[in-house]
C-alpha cells in the first residue's frame, strides 16, 4: 500500500518536473483560508483572465464572526463550482493550465484543507506543478495586478483582519518586516468596534459607511504617542472606544454613533498612514504599496495618497475588490513562485500560521 503511494507520488513529481517552465504561464489559483471560496486564472504576470468568489458570510453574520466549521462545510460545496466558473470565464480549458496554486496558510485549518486537497488532486490529475502560496504574501502581491510596471524596492503596508505590518520589499520575495501587530490587528479593531456599535460583521465596511455620517470630534488616544518603531497596538484604541460607548450607555446619555465611528476611523487610519510614510522616508524609498482587507477603506486610501504626495511618494494600491480575500492575489504571488521554481509535492499540508519573512 505504502509503496504504491510512493510510486504514485514519484510519477506525479516526474510528470510535473518534465513540464517546461513558460514565460507566460497560465496559473489557476484557489483560495479558501477563511469564509471566501475563490478561484482565479492568471496568464503571465498581470493578465487576469477570471476571478470568482463565493462567500459564506451570510451564514456567519448571526454569530458575529466566522464560524470555522460552517466555513469549512461551505468550502466543500463551493470549491468545484467556483473552479468550474473561473475556468469557463477564463476561456481556457483544463489542459491549458500550466500550474495549480493554492493558499496553504495562514487561516482556518479546516477551511484551508479544502482548498489544499482540491488543488493537490487537480495538480496531480493534470500533471502540472503545485504552488503553495502564503495568504499574507498574496495580499502583498495584489498590487502587481494593479500596476504591471511596478518593481521592488518599495514599502508595503499590510492591514487585514489578522495582521498589521510595515514591510520593506527589497526584491521579489525578499521582505523585511519593519514592524508588526503587538495585539489586535487593524481589521480586528474595526470588527470589535463595529460590534459595540451594534453593526454587523465584517465591521470595516459598516464602520466606513457610518463614519460618512459623522465627524471626528471625539478624542481617542493618540496611537503614535509612546510607541516607538513600526509596531502597531490597536488594543488601547479599541478599549477606549468600547469604554466610551459603555460609559454613555450606563449613564443613559445619548451619543452620536456616527461620530464614534468617524473618530475611531480617523485614529485607526492616521497611524497606518504616518508609519508607512515614515518607513519610506527612513529607507529612502519613493513608492508605498498596500494590501489586506482594511486597504479597501476609502478614507485610508485617500489619506495615504494625499499625505504621501506631500512627500513626493507614489502610492500604488490594489483595486478595492482585490484588497479583501480573493484568488487573483494568490495567482499574482504564485506567478513569482513559478518563476523561482518554488513548487510543492503532494505532501503539502495546510498551516494555520505562516511567518512572513
Ligand atoms: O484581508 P481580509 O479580507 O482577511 C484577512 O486576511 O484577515 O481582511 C478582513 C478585514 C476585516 O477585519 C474587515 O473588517 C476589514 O478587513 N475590512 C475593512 C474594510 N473592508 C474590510 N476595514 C475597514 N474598512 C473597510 N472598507
Ligand atoms: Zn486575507
Amino acid at each position: 500500500m505504502i509503496f504504491g503511494a510512493i510510486k504514485f507520488m514519484k510519477s506525479y513529481i516526474e510528470r510535473a518536473k518534465a513540464r517546461q517552465i513558460k514565460e507566460n504561464p497560465i496559473i489557476l489559483a484557489i483560495e479558501s483560508s477563511c469564509d471566501e471560496t475563490a478561484c482565479a486564472v492568471l496568464e503571465g504576470r498581470t493578465h487576469l483572465l477570471s476571478s470568482e468568489i463565493e462567500s459564506s458570510m451570510t451564514e456567519h453574520i448571526r454569530f458575529g464572526g466566522v464560524v470555522p466549521e460552517i466555513a469549512s462545510r461551505a468550502h466543500t460545496t463551493a470549491v468545484s463550482l467556483v473552479v468550474k466558473r473561473a475556468l469557463e470565464n477564463s476561456g481556457k480549458k483544463l489542459e491549458d493550465i500550466d500550474a495549480v496554486a493554492v493558499t496553504y496558510g495562514a487561516g482556518l485549518l479546516g477551511a484551508l484543507l479544502v482548498g489544499v486537497s482540491y488543488a493537490k488532486a487537480l495538480a496531480f490529475a493534470l500533471g502540472v506543478p503545485l504552488i503553495p502560496v502564503s495568504h499574507i504574501r498574496g495580499h502583498l502581491a495584489a498590487i502587481y495586478l494593479a500596476d504591471e510596471n511596478l518593481k521592488p524596492p518599495f514599502i508595503s503596508l499590510l492591514a487585514s483582519g489578522g495582521h498589521t505590518a510595515i514591510i520593506e520589499v527589497e526584491d521579489y520575495g525578499k521582505y523585511t518586516v519593519m514592524g508588526g501587530t503587538l495585539d489586535d490587528a487593524a481589521g480586528e479593531a474595526f470588527d470589535k468596534v463595529a460590534r459595540v456599535l451594534g453593526l454587523n460583521y465584517p465591521g470595516g465596511p459598516n464602520i466606513e459607511r457610518l463614519a460618512k455620517e459623522g465627524n471626528p470630534v471625539i478624542k481617542f488616544p493618540d496611537m503614535l504617542k509612546g510607541k516607538g518603531g513600526y509596531d502597531f497596538s490597536y488594543s488601547g484604541l479599541k478599549t477606549a472606544v468600547i469604554n466610551y460607548v459603555h460609559n454613555k450607555e450606563q449613564a443613559g446619555i445619548e451619543y452620536n454613533k456616527a461620530d464614534v465611528a468617524c473618530s475611531f476611523q480617523h485614529a485607526a487610519v492616521e497611524v497606518l498612514v504616518k508609519k508607512a510614510i515614515l518607513a519610506a522616508k527612513e529607507k529612502g524609498l519613493n513608492i508605498i504599496t498596500a494590501g489586506g482587507g482594511v486597504v479597501a477603506n476609502g478614507y485610508l486610501r485617500e489619506t495615504l495618497e494625499k499625505e504621501a504626495e506631500k512627500s513626493g511618494i507614489k502610492v500604488v494600491l490594489p483595486p478595492k475588490k482585490m484588497c479583501t480575500d480573493n484568488a487573483a492575489m494568490i495567482a499574482a504571488e504564485a506567478y513569482l513562485c513559478y518563476k523561482s521554481g518554488d513548487f510543492a509535492d503532494l505532501t503539502l499540508n495546510a498551516s494555520a500560521r505562516v511567518e512572513l519573512g
